[in-house]
């Protein structure tokens, strides 16, 4: 029987071409994602599916698509597929870790940056035509080096974060679930400490956790009260893992200096009270968005979903 892949955003080409002959392939290369009766529209009859974080895959997508054997979604977070669902059908889930670590990791540092030295304010100030002579008072921002860097959610990018640290000279204090072993505190300099410590103290904060009920709106009204005056909070995990209308008033207000932000609650909106801030830097959920880290994600989840067709255990399967 011809194995049915339908790949619901345009993938490199180079990805594409891992699919052999005798596949039959359908792209969606529309610029939006499919709508939801669409997308069931066109699963049925299908055995794969290479899907983004835009397309929700919940319990009534699957039932509709009772022939279906694997969802690969190309992303690390999975949170828009009902992974129970799938399993209660057969259907196998896989996701991207590793091959994006180090490339969030770097723009999860490109916001922190931005944020502490005001590098989107500076770009305005220049191009507006305000920059007239040299001055001592303008655009001052924060240190990093030597300031205290806190992780929340210390898995591969909370970690991978945390290792650039080293190279500014910071503390690390870190918070997840399952303490990291001492050879990786050793080699990170790392140093456990409950939530509120790490809150308390963190000069930054950047937070790694996937998207679960328990970390749903982590950072709150409490949260945010905790950190210093001075402190910049970055995320570049997911958006409802803030509360971020909260985190408008406690930019506004100055409870914390700054911010850096990849992902919102409700993306693409953006509470538009952020959108008149200074004090922090948006980007549109790009932090993996490299050539290089982009193909490997497209991939490996096209790997992941030949894999699994061809009766082979699937490379990186959700755990
Ligand atoms: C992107 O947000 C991802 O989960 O890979």
């Amino acid at each position: 029987m011809v194995k049915n892949i339908l790949i619901s955003s345009a993938l490199p080409d180079e990805s594409v071409e891992l699919i052999p002959r005798g596949f039959t392939v359908e792209i969606h290369r529309g610029s939006d994602p499919l709508p939801k009766a669409e997308l069931i529209r066109r699963l049925a009859g299908r055995d794969g599916l290479v899907c983004q974080i835009v397309d929700a895959i919940d319990d009534e997508v699957l039932a509709a698509a009772p022939t279906l054997k694997v969802v690969a979604n190309v992303a690390v977070g999975y949170n828009n597929i009902d992974v129970p669902a799938a399993r209660r059908r057969g259907v196998v889930v896989t996701n991207t870790p590793d091959v994006l670590t180090e490339t969030t990791a770097d723009f999860t540092w490109a916001l922190l940056l931005a944020a502490a030295r005001r590098v989107v304010e500076a770009d305005h100030y220049v191009r507006s035509g305000q920059w007239k002579k040299w001055e001592w008072g303008i655009l001052w921002g924060m240190d990093i080096h030597g300031k205290t860097l806190g992780v929340l959610g210390f898995g591969r990018i909370g970690r991978a974060v945390a290792r650039r640290a080293l190279g500014f000279g910071m503390r690390v204090l870190y918070n997840d679930a399952v303490p990291a072993g001492a050879d990786v505190e050793r080699e990170l300099r790392a140093t456990y400490a409950d939530r509120d410590t790490v809150l308390r103290e963190a000069d930054f904060v950047t937070v790694h956790t996937p998207l679960l009920p328990e970390t749903r709106h982590l950072i709150d009204e409490r949260a945010l009260r905790q950190m210093k005056k001075t402190a910049i909070f970055v995320n570049a995990a997911r958006g409802p893992v803030m509360d971020e209308a909260v985190l408008a008033r406690a930019l506004r207000e100055r409870w914390i200096a700054g911010a850096g932000l990849d992902v919102f609650e409700e993306e693409p909106r953006i509470n538009p009270a952020l959108l008149d801030l200074p004090n922090v830097v948006l980007a549109p959920h790009i932090a993996s968005a490299s050539f290089d880290t982009r193909l490997a994600m497209a991939s490996l989840a096209v790997r992941n979903c030949l894999a699994v067709l061809e009766g082979k255990p699937p490379l990186t399967p959700v755990p």
